[in-house]
């Protein structure tokens, strides 16, 4: 399973860089704004940086939400960089920009993903990723699991390509879950990635192993 970091912060992002488990990034205006990156330029000077930066795939968002428009920009985040990905939102003029996309090569990430039948649809356009958002689903007391669920096995059956990207990732519980689900990525913010990391029997373990050693070695 991928690892994606789901922030613009770059210095979260290379704290997980580093450990050498990280397999790409993903950003939404929402989170580009809290790094409080604003203006065209910019947004793109950021969107060029971490495609330096991370060697994986970076989903960068459009703001249109008309076909042209969609268009116009997703091909301009394209040409940034090989490992760009153009995140669609999931609305009809997203679907076809999708299909144009994958005619062109453009990769894309279709986003605002709640129900199955949303997901076979950005599949059968040609979408690289999709991204069911789980946690935003458990949040008005549905399952974001068995989300995950249904479109692993859809997309078995079928043998679309495009992959299962998790997203609206909370805690670490979610990320077992869906490795056991066989999502192919989750994305969530690095402190939830890290959080994996911990369990209280091995810090109390590794204190026990160095105070015996300190013991007898002084
Ligand atoms: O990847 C989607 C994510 O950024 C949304 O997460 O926690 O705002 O639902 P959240």
């Amino acid at each position: 399973m991928k690892f994606f970091a789901d922030t613009a912060n770059l210095n979260q992002i290379l704290e997980v860089h580093a450990l050498g488990i990280l397999d790409g990034v993903t950003t939404n205006p929402s989170l580009m704004a809290k790094e409080g990156i604003k203006g065209e330029e910019a947004i793109l000077a950021h969107y060029a940086l971490l495609a330096k930066e991370i060697p994986g795939d970076i989903s960068a968002e459009v703001i249109a939400t008309d076909y042209e428009g969609i268009m116009k920009e997703g091909r301009r985040l394209a040409k940034i960089s090989d490992n760009i990905v153009v995140k669609v939102p999931m609305i009809k003029d997203g679907i076809k920009a999708i299909s144009s996309f994958t005619a062109e090569g453009i990769r894309t990430n279709c986003t605002l993903i709640f129900s199955p039948g949303q997901a076979l649809i950005a599949a059968k356009a040609g979408a690289s990723y999709v991204s069911p958002f789980i946690g935003r689903i458990d949040d008005i007391a549905g399952d974001g699991m068995n989300l995950i669920s249904q479109l692993v096995n859809i997309f078995t059956n079928y043998g679309f390509g495009t992959e299962v990207l998790a997203a609206s990732v909370r805690h670490p519980l979610h990320i077992v879950q869906c490795a056991e689900l066989g999502a192919d990525v989750v994305t969530c913010p690095p402190s939830v990635i890290l959080q994996l990391l911990q369990h209280p029997l091995t810090d109390i373990g590794l204190e026990k192993f160095l105070a015996d050693h300190k013991k007898l070695n002084g």
